[in-house]
Order: structure tokens, then C-alpha cells, then sequence
């Protein structure tokens, strides 16, 4: 984590000056804190930016420690702060030393620097306001300024103070390996809510580290203060929302230190993670767009403003039977289906031992020359001669038990000491000491070599399909063994920055057993990440649009798969198929020989239509319009009164062009059809409808070439004819 480094070169403009009020504002919210010397810096408010510190103050409202300190808050209150000393006393007594304020071209940074009063310990505050989203992240530094280690027993990123909440409700992301980001809603009612993820390696299965709030009662997509929050983490989190006595909500979010105590050695300093604040009156859409905004300009993405190719990945078409001829042909199919990138998937490599299944190979990450005979240079070759790129699958934080890796290296995994470990996918999977600096040059060097060796590979699918089943580690000393779940995600995160600096332009897609990965405490190393490996068209909406609450479109990764769908066994038509896969970055994860001529005659279609919307998909702003009954906070019984679609749109900053999406789930008889209504259109432009992908052989359908007004759109609706289950639109508005 350098981002000690980074603030060094930022314009330092005041020091060691205390203001009474300090105010850090974004275009529409801001955070009020109240600093003097004699205490710690406090929260007053975050939200409207409407309101003044005098208002506030005469209004009544609290302030509360912007980072509460074990020792300094009401036991009754939870810490976020806790650290254990040399002679084992677990309290702080923190004063503000300093207050630092710095700008970067976009944004503004405030530093609180506190030291204690017994002990040598210095803990720096920061808050950082984004000028062109609504959005201010806060981290701390935790610095041991001791001649002994120091215990970090908790040490969460950010807390968050509501004074006098009422009626909060709290959105969060549950779900599992192929139905991840469910959104779920709750009343938040006194006592504490923990949401957790303890994989190790990867946490947006199960629960996923973001979180909203919807501060005037039900969460609402279009009004409503809605607060989103989301750490910047990759490993083992904990997010706590807790009513006190005094009817204040707090949230507090950071690292999850269960088995995960930090030993800090002297002189060492700890950046913890970042935590993103949006604030909205715009409800949950009104935070997502300002997450977006943040996600694709302020660096939480790498290159976050392109716009990404059309691809076909290996893996659902062909699984582990590679052979240079199916790789050949499917590379000559997405050319001829007008596509620009194929991705071979896992099955590829393996010396000693061959990856037919994935049960070993992983590690040897050497060509499979019985597979292809002639390595990777005549598939990339043979991808520039038809126009396309090249990408590859790589998984290089674990190996199997069965590799010449780990024959060679046993030392090198996470495992117990004098304990058999606990094995992985495949029977033999296990994961590598990332804390180990050898480990950590061993996958620098791989990637290294595979991208100079192969300078055509444009594209890379990073993999991560274990979590950490054995806690332990050859490389870190006795007493340091609980910082393993840290200093895996430190190590990699040097990994990845070694990697990206080498590398830059090379598209990197985070993979982690479909949406394990779906957080932002990678993505600054990433350009996408792929959504979940469940491909089933019907079920990927409710995924889509689960992740779609704080991940922009560009980095959705999203695929055309095959029909029956090997998962559920469900039948869906192409059409349906490719327009739920348009709503984010098209691609296809199927075997385009087994696809009919009319599947491919429609894919041709998608593609070419594609072509023409992919800058407002995956750089625009998006509205969710017609959310799933299934997501609804208050669902009707079965079969509801109204037909069950889903629509989504988006529009271009200058609100001159904007795509819209409409499914239809199921259609019961007597069901009234939904009239949709648009978001986001100026009201005074005239908008043209254009329906894109129509069904091959088919006429578009009645709305075509229509125009209506954009505050019609808005305030009336239309009807779009959506006929029985599976019927889909999709209409690009000029
Ligand atoms: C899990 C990924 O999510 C899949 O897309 C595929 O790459 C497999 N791993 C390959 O083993």
C-alpha cells in the first residue's frame, strides 16, 4: 500500500492549524467534523450540503468520534479502534496532533494526525472528497512508534455517525457460487448487525462488503437520502451497524480481525483499506451512478473509461478439452461472428502432469504440448490473422498437490504446521504463501514471462478459485502467524502493482469462481471482473442487477451462454439470451459449433448492434427502472397482479442518447403489462426510439422510429410490448 508515498506528492497548503469546523464537500453532500486540540477530530454530520454547522449545532445534533477509540468512548459504544501495547494495556487516550489539508486535481484531502498520551503510538485519519462525484473515501495509518510490536486487535477503516436515525433501512449483498449479489433489505432495529465474509482469499460470495442505507424508511431507487458504502478490500471484512442508547447509528466497516490480531513491529505503519462513502437524495440509483462515476475516474478501476471488447471465452464451450484445432476454429468463429477477442480459458497448460481436469497443473505454468504442439504463438498468430486479439487463463495464486510447483516447493502454501492440509477444488487445490516475497516473485516472473514471451496476448482472466483452508505460514515468524489474512492481500496487491507496472495496457479480468471477486479492493489492478459462471440468462439479471448497486457496466463481464443451460436446464431464446448479456460488457461462453444458424445469424446481429450502443452501456449512467419482483421489499403473491419484467437504461452524460433493456420473466394470463417509465432524459429534449438486435426474420416492433417527448418518457411511460415469457427489447433513444 503506497499510499503514503502518493500523499507525499501532493500539494501540502496548511499545517498544524486547528479549525474548530471542518467541512470536506463533494458536488452535492458533505461530512462536517468538529477538531480541537483537546480531543479527537468528531463527526458532526454527513448528508445535504444544504445544511450549515451553525444550523446543525443549533438544531441539536451530536457529534461522536470520527474514529471511536477503545479507552476513549463509553464502554457501552463499540470501538473501532483497539490496540493492545507492549505491557498489555488495551487503552487509548489520543489527542489531534495535526491537521493536514491537501488537493489533488480531483479531489480533497483532510488529515487528522492524532498521538497518544501514554504511549508511543500515532493513528492519522483520512478523509478524501472526490470534486466530481459524490463520494469521500476514508483510511487511517497506524503507526507503532514503540520499541516493541503493538497488537492491532481492531482497526476498522471508517465509522459513520447518524445522529437520531429513524426508520434506517440497511441493504446488503447476500448470495452464493453462481447466485451472487442478492440484495437483501432490513430494517435496522437496536443491537448490532454484522455482515461478514471469512473466505480468506476472496469475499463477495456469501456476503460482499458493500452496503446502502436508506435513511427516510424503504429503500427507494429514485428518492430518498441513501447512504452506499463499500471497503476497499479483498480479504476478510467486517461491517457493524449499531443503534445506540441515544437513537444515533453508526457504521463501522474495515478488516475483519478475527484470527486476523495484527502484530505491528516497531517503526512499521498499517494503511488500512479504504472505505467509499456516496451520499444521495437521489435514492440507491442516485449512490450507484456517484459509485460509478467514482469507479471509472478516481482510479478505483484501472482504465476505467475505455470501453471493452467483445469476447469469446473458451471455458463453458470446450471446458479442459483443448486442442490448437477447437482453439483455431473458435477463434475463426467470434471473427466470423464479428467479435475482437478470444479468451482461451484454464486446461492449457501442465508439464509433468496434464490439466484435464482440475484436479492438478496448477503452478506449471508451461505449454501443454500434446495439446498444442505448436505453443501459444500460432494461436496468437492465428487470432491477428483473422482481426481479433488473444487473451489467456491463468490462476497463479494457487497450485495443486499434484505439480511439479509444489513437488519443488512444498514450503511455499499456506498450511498448519504438523497438520494435514485441508484440500481444495479438485481434491488437491491448495493456495500459496503469498506472504512469502519468493512467492510473490515466483507469479510476478510468471506473468512476466508469459506476456514478453507472448506479446501478443492482449487480454489476461486472473483466476482465484480457493480460499484459504489452511492458516499458517512457513515464511512469517511464530508470533506474527495471525497477520497471514493481511499480508496475503498486501503481497498481492504488490504482485499486481509490480505486474501493472510492467504491463499497463494489458486488459487484466478479475475472476474469483465467477463473482468472488466483485469488490473494489482489487480493482485499481483490474479492467472488468467476471459477474458469476452462472450464465443462465434468467437467473443472470437478478445477479447483474444485485452487482449493478455499486459496479459500473464496463466492468461487468457479461455472457451469451448455451441453451438448455447446463446449471439449470433452463431453454432460453438467443434474443433474450444476448439482451441480457448487452446490458454490460458483451461477450460469449459457449461452443459457437453447437449454436444453430439462427443463434448464430442472431449473435451476428447482436454483435453489429452492440457495436453501436457499447459507449452508452458501458459509460453511461445508469437508471434501474422496473426492478425483479423477487427484489421487491414488500413481493406480491404469486402469480402478482402485474406481469414480472425487469428494465434498465442508460444514458450518456449529455443526456443526447440513452439505451434502454426489457425483459419479460414470466407472463401469467390476466396480468396487466407494465408501462415503464424513463429516468435520467432532459425533459425538453425529443427522444427517436430505435429498436436494436430484432429477432432475426422479424420487423421491429410498433415503438420503432417513434419520438416522444423526454419528459413524456418520464412522467407517463410507454408500453413495450413484451409477449410471454422470455421477450425482450432493447431500444437505443437518439
Ligand atoms: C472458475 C471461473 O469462474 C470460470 O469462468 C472458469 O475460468 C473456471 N474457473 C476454470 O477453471
Amino acid at each position: 500500500m503506497k499510499r503514503l508515498t502518493l500523499f507525499f506528492f501532493l500539494t501540502l497548503f496548511s499545517a498544524i492549524t486547528f479549525a474548530e469546523i471542518i467541512t470536506l464537500n463533494t458536488p452535492n453532500s458533505q461530512l462536517v467534523l468538529k477538531a480541537d486540540s483537546a480531543t479527537v477530530p468528531h463527526i458532526l454530520y454527513y448528508g445535504d450540503k444544504s445544511a450549515n454547522p451553525t444550523e446543525l449545532e443549533n438544531a441539536g445534533f451530536e457529534a461522536f468520534p470520527a474514529m471511536p477509540a477503545f479507552g476513549m468512548i463509553d464502554m457501552i459504544h463499540l470501538p473501532a479502534l483497539q490496540i493492545q501495547f507492549p505491557e498489555g494495556d488495551l487503552n487509548l487516550d489520543l489527542r489531534l496532533a495535526d491537521i493536514s489539508h491537501a488537493t489533488t486535481e480531483n479531489a480533497e484531502i483532510v488529515s487528522f494526525v492524532m498521538t497518544d498520551k501514554r504511549h508511543k503510538f500515532r493513528l492519522t485519519l483520512f478523509y478524501k472528497a472526490f470534486k466530481n462525484t459524490d463520494v469521500i473515501e476514508t483510511w487511517t495509518e497506524i503507526c507503532n512508534l514503540e520499541k516493541k510490536d503493538i497488537v492491532l486487535k481492531r482497526f476498522d477503516s471508517g465509522h459513520l455517525f447518524i445522529d437520531k436515525g429513524n426508520n434506517i433501512w440497511l441493504t446488503h449483498f447476500h448470495g452464493d457460487w453462481a447466485a451472487e449479489a442478492i440484495p437483501v433489505s432490513e430494517r435496522l432495529t437496536k443491537g448490532v448487525k454484522t455482515i461478514r465474509n471469512t473466505d480468506g482469499a476472496r469475499n463477495a460470495h456469501l456476503d460482499a462488503p458493500e452496503v446502502m442505507l436508506s435513511l427516510d424508511g424503504e429503500p427507494n431507487e429514485a428518492c430518498g437520502r441513501t447512504i452506499g458504502a463499500a471497503l476497499c478490500w479483498n480479504g476478510n471484512y467486517e461491517i457493524r451497524l449499531n443503534i445506540d442508547n441515544h437513537d444515533n447509528y453508526h457504521l463501522y466497516a474495515g478488516i475483519d480481525p478475527q484470527s486476523s490480531e495484527y502484530v505491528l513491529s516497531p517503526k512499521q505503519t498499517l494503511t488500512t483499506p479504504k472505505l467509499a462513502f456516496a451520499y444521495s437524495v437521489e435514492g440507491m440509483g442516485g449512490v450507484s451512478r456517484s459509485l460509478h462515476r467514482w469507479a471509472r475516474e478516481c482510479g478505483m478501476m484501472h482504465n476505467g473509461k475505455a470501453v471493452r471488447d467483445i469476447l469469446l471465452n473458451s471455458w463453458e464451450g470446450i471446458y479442459f478439452d483443448i486442442t490448437e484445432e477447437r482453439i483455431i476454429a473458435m477463434i475463426d468463429d467470434i471473427a466470423k461472428l464479428g467479435g475482437e477477442l478470444f479468451v482461451m480459458d484454464d486446461g492449457w497448460f501442465g508439464g509433468k502432469y496434464q490439466r484435464n481436469n482440475d484436479s492438478s497443473s496448477l503452478g506449471d505454468w508451461v505449454v501443454d504440448k500434446k495439446k498444442l504442439p505448436n505453443g501459444l504463438q500460432t494461436l496468437t498468430d492465428a487470432a491477428k490473422q483473422r482481426g481479433v486479439k488473444f487473451g489467456i487463463w491463468i490462476e497463479p495464486e494457487s497450485t495443486n498437490t499434484k505439480s511439479e510447483l509444489y513437488e519443488q516447493h512444498p514450503d511455499w502454501v499456506l498450511q498448519a504446521a504438523n497438520k494435514n492440509l485441508n484440500l481444495g477444488r479438485g481434491g488437491t487445490q491448495v493456495v500459496l504463501d503469498l506472504t512469502n516475497p519468493k512467492v510473490q516473485d515466483f507469479i510476478v516472473n510468471t506473468v512476466d514471462k508469459l506476456l514478453s514471451e507472448n506479446p501478443d496476448i492482449a487480454y489476461i482472466k486472473w483466476d482465484a478459485n480457493a480460499s484459504i483452508q489452511n492458516y499458517g505460514s512457513t515464511y512469517l515468524p511464530k508470533h506474527k502467524q495471525s497477520n497471514i489474512y493481511i499480508d496475503y492481500h498486501l503481497g498481492l496487491i504488490s504482485v499486481l502493482e509490480r505486474i501493472r507496472k510492467k504491463y499497463p495496457d494489458v486488459v487484466i479480468q478479475n475472476c474469483a469462481s465467477g463473482g468472488g471477486r466483485a469488490n473494489y479492493g482489487l480493482m485499481p489492478y483490474f479492467d472488468e471482473f467476471w459477474v458469476s459462471d452462472n450464465n443462465d440468462a434468467l437467473q443472470r439479471i437478478f445477479i447483474q442487477w444485485g452487482t449493478s448497486y455499486f459496479f459500473p457496466a464496463n466492468l461487468m463481464a457479461q455472457h451469451i451462454g448455451g441453451s438448455p443451460y447446463h446449471m439449470t436446464g433452463r431453454i432460453v431464446p438467443i434474443k433474450f439470451r444476448a439482451d441480457v448479456a448487452m446490458s454490460g460488457r458483451l461477450g460469449l461462453e459457449l461452443q459457437p459449433k453447437n449454436m444453430t444458424e439462427q443463434e448464430l445469424q442472431q449473435c451476428r446481429i447482436a454483435i453489429k448492434d452492440y457495436k453501436q450502443i457499447r459507449d452508452i452501456v458501458q459509460l453511461g449512467n445508469l437508471y434501474r427502472l422496473v426492478a425483479p419482483k423477487a427484489f421487491q421489499v414488500h413481493p406480491e403473491p404469486l402469480p402478482p397482479a402485474e406481469q414480472d419484467i425487469v428494465a434498465l437504461m442508460y444514458v450518456t452524460d449529455n443526456r443526447e442518447q440513452a439505451v434502454v433493456f426489457a425483459y419479460s420473466l414470466s407472463q401469467f394470463q390476466y396480468q396487466k403489462p407494465q408501462r415503464v417509465k424513463f429516468s435520467g432524459l432532459d425533459p425538453e429534449k425529443q427522444y427517436t426510439l430505435k429498436e436494436l438486435n430484432i429477432k432475426a426474420g422479424e420487423q421491429p416492433c410498433s415503438l420503432n422510429g417513434k419520438t416522444f417527448s423526454g419528459d413524456f418518457l418520464m412522467k407517463n411511460g410507454i408500453l413495450i410490448p413484451l409477449n410471454g415469457d422470455y421477450a425482450s427489447r432493447v431500444f437505443l433513444l437518439n
